[in-house]
């Protein structure tokens, strides 16, 4: 995965070719965002070089004015009280806000009854133009608690909200603009969230990641990625709390560090962090000095002392640390703890530390470029160095291309790009806070609470949440605590909330989400996860023995759907944007799809084509790939044959199974074992016909042209 932005080397070479400027975009893996790829083509730049802007050289990193703000002040409304309840004394809130509190409080609480006065309270509250609380009834009315669905109204209540300043009705109206491809409205909400977002970011290296967990790996738990998030309990984390005890200063600083930006399901504590980091200093470990040099220039947790943030920074490159240069290169732009500014000083150290591969290096070069601090103006370099930059997940840099793009710097404008890269920063806002909660209560068995919380955040555009909340569904059933129009959802509710959160998150590209979505319409049923789950794994290589059925298939699962229509083309829809991903049960599908004409022309050689770029992506669908190919060589060769006739009514005979299936066995184990047995004898039985009706065939007519130990013939279809 990586960037390219250099137009200086394409233009200056011989003629360029259309498309000199790929950029893949991804945030670092560990977030569990989708690589974000990217083809600018020429026609991306301006002809005209960028007006120079008569605004003074302004430094707009680290804006003053947000520094200060509390969490709370950017996020206002947020429901950080309920889950984590300031230490000490608590600041008595005004009447408004206490009453909407505890109104979240009830919501939270997993009990119908007082869910329905939450709802209750919380209209109240709206009425009397509480922005948090028109927020929390768009929510409700988005989800359809204790009220008939209606996107109406929560559109409705969202935009007052915004209005009044609430940023998480904000991200819902974004997100809902972006969807309806109303990007002039979508772009400029996600400008200011995103804006929002970087001044909240601390100044080093990183963001203060929330890490957004995916619950769920395919069908199954991430198990592995649930055990590194619980925190203080976690077992790895007590190691290294005890090494660093002993005295260990690489694990004081990881620590430390752990507390200071709140990761693997820590709580954020800058005191616990300072306390360690200084700890570490005594120790000469390095990072820990830059960190004191962030935490004295940002003042958190501290009193701000810009003079101590040099030392500090000083001390730590003459660690050879070279991420420190960018710390001492931004007190010398803004004659912070220095006797006075000295842009050329800054440009050194920037310089030093991008040299030395810092990314933070890149992306503060990229400013000083981009508004002619120091240097002359030059739009295209500053992108160059901010495409750097965010390769290596500097979401700053994200935030800055967006702005390139936004307002057509340099470049042509493109808003759609504009909008995803404002999007991917907006996501890290303090809002996001709300996947920390939800992951918690999840670790703590608290399901209902995670779904609610999930729910908030699938609303507002996240798509981990969305599938982690569909899959809670799925998962959990009853077990989920969803609440519907009247008490907890019926199964319809539930199955109609989950395919509607599978299918926004296929939207954005999510390729688990995007085949369930396709099987949903394939078969015209919505289905859960429950069954399948069991299964999948088996299910994939053996039961796809049957040539004449896509192997990601939902048959035997009825007591988990629910019937709808069947639509073939909405099915090849969702595995298009699955098969986008790489996926090559997706690209199965669509093969199968091509050779039976559903929802895609009939075409065979298209057909064979998808068949083998399936078994390109995943060896595992060698089998069912193989047998594919036979079926569609038999359906070349023998094109109106009994064995054609025999592959082609075999889905028929599905329902019937199926409904044998339904009353003898529920039992999720059982339907496995049935599912295997049933799908060997099937396979057995259709091989044993196809290939007495091959030797009949062979007799019947004298054929040149027999298939090699493949069954498939060797030239290409
Ligand atoms: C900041 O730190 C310096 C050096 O450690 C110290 O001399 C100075 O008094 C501090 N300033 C404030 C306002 O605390
Ligand atoms: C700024 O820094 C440069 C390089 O370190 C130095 O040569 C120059 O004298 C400094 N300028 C001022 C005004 O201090
Ligand atoms: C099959 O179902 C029966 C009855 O529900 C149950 O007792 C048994 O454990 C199941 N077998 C498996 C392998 O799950």
């Amino acid at each position: 995965m990586g960037i390219v932005c250099d137009p200086y080397k394409t233009m200056a070479g011989p003629k360029p070719k259309l498309l000199f400027l790929i950029v893949i975009l991804s945030l670092s893996a560990s977030v569990g965002a989708r690589p974000f790829v990217l083809i600018l083509s020429q026609e991306d730049y301006k002809d005209d070089p960028p007006a120079d802007p008569d605004s003074p050289a302004e430094w707009d990193e680290f804006a003053h004015g947000d520094a200060h703000k509390s969490e709370e002040d950017l996020d206002p409304g947020s429901w950080r009280p309920i889950f984590e309840p300031p230490a000490g004394d608590p600041q008595p809130l005004p009447e408004s806000d206490a009453a909407y509190y505890s109104a979240v409080h009830k919501l939270m609480s997993g009990e119908p009854a007082l869910i329905q006065d939450a709802g209750e309270e919380i209209a109240g509250l709206a009425v009397s133009g509480h922005p948090a609380a028109q927020s929390v009834l768009g929510f409700l009315w988005e989800m359809g608690l204790f009220r008939e669905r209606s996107k109406g109204k929560a559109f409705l209540y969202h935009h007052f909200a915004a209005e009044g300043g609430n940023m998480q009705s904000k991200m819902a109206l974004a997100y809902s603009y972006t969807r309806q491809d109303m990007l002039e409205k979508g772009v400029k909400l996600y400008g200011e969230l995103a804006e929002v977002a970087v001044n909240s970011f601390l100044i080093s290296k990183e963001s203060p990641v929330i890490e957004a967990v995916r619950l769920h790996n395919g069908a199954e738990e991430n198990k592995e990625a649930l055990g590194k998030s619980k925190g203080e309990e976690d077992e790895d984390f007590q190691i290294l709390e005890y090494q660093a005890q002993k005295g260990n200063a690489a694990a004081m600083y990881k620590v430390g560090l752990f507390y200071y930006f709140g990761l693997r399901g820590l709580r954020r504590d800058h005191s616990k962090a300072l306390w360690w980091f200084l700890k570490a200093v005594e120790k000469g470990e390095p990072r820990s000095m830059e960190l004191l040099g962030e935490i004295y220039a940002r003042g958190a947790g501290v009193e701000r002392n810009y003079t101590k943030a040099l030392e500090w920074l000083t001390l730590a490159s003459r660690h050879h640390l070279y991420s420190a240069y960018n710390g001492m290169g931004y007190l010398y732009v803004k004659g912070y703890g220095v006797d006075q500014k000295n842009y050329t000083k800054a440009k050194e150290y920037f310089e030093k530390a991008a040299d030395n591969d810092e990314v933070g290096g890149h992306y503060n070069l990229g400013v000083m470029y981009l508004k002619g601090i120091g240097v002359k103006r030059d739009v295209k370099l500053a992108c160059k160095f901010f495409v750097l930059a965010a390769n290596h997940g500097q979401p700053k840099a994200f935030y800055q291309l967006a702005k390139i793009f936004h307002t057509g710097l340099g470049f042509k404008k493109n808003i759609p790009l504009a909008t995803a890269l404002y999007k991917l920063v907006a996501e890290r806002g303090p809002w996001s806070s709300l996947s920390r909660w939800a992951l918690e209560s999840y670790l703590k068995g608290d399901i209902g609470k995670a779904f609610m919380l999930y729910s908030r955040m699938a609303e507002m555009g996240y798509e981990v949440a969305q599938s982690n909340a569909a899959w809670i569904l799925d998962k959990y059933g009853e077990r989920s605590m969803c609440m519907g129009e009247s008490g907890f959802c019926t199964d319809a509710e539930r199955h109609q909330r989950a395919h509607s959160l599978w299918w926004q998150a296929s939207e954005q590209g999510n390729e688990h989400a995007a085949l369930l979505i396709g099987d949903a319409y394939y078969y015209g049923r919505v289905c859960g996860l429950t069954m399948r789950n069991a299964v999948n794994s088996i299910y994939w290589p053996l039961c796809s023995l049957l040539p004449t059925t896509p192997f990601h298939f939902l048959v035997f699962f009825p007591p988990f759907c629910q019937g709808t229509a069947r639509d073939y083309e909405r099915a090849a829809e969702a595995y298009m944007h699955a098969k986008s991903q790489s996926n090559a049960q997706a690209m199965f599908n669509l093969g199968y799809m091509h050779e039976h004409g559903q929802g895609l022309p009939f075409d065979l050689h298209l057909a064979k084509r998808y068949y083998d770029e399936a078994l390109d992506h995943d060896p595992a669908a060698k089998l069912p790939v193989t047998l594919a190919l036979s079926s569609l060589w038999v359906r070349k060769n023998y094109a109106d044959s009994f064995v054609v006739q025999v592959i082609d009514s075999l889905p028929e005979l599905y329902p019937k199974l199926e409904a044998w299936v339904e009353n003898v066995l529920l039992e999720e184990g059982n339907a496995t074992i049935l599912t295997l047995f049933v799908c060997l004898l099937t396979v057995l039985y259709l091989r044993e016909r196809q290939r007495r009706q091959a030797a009949v065939a062979a007799g019947e007519v004298a054929q040149p042209n027999h298939p090699n130990e493949l069954g498939v013939p060797a030239a290409p279809i």
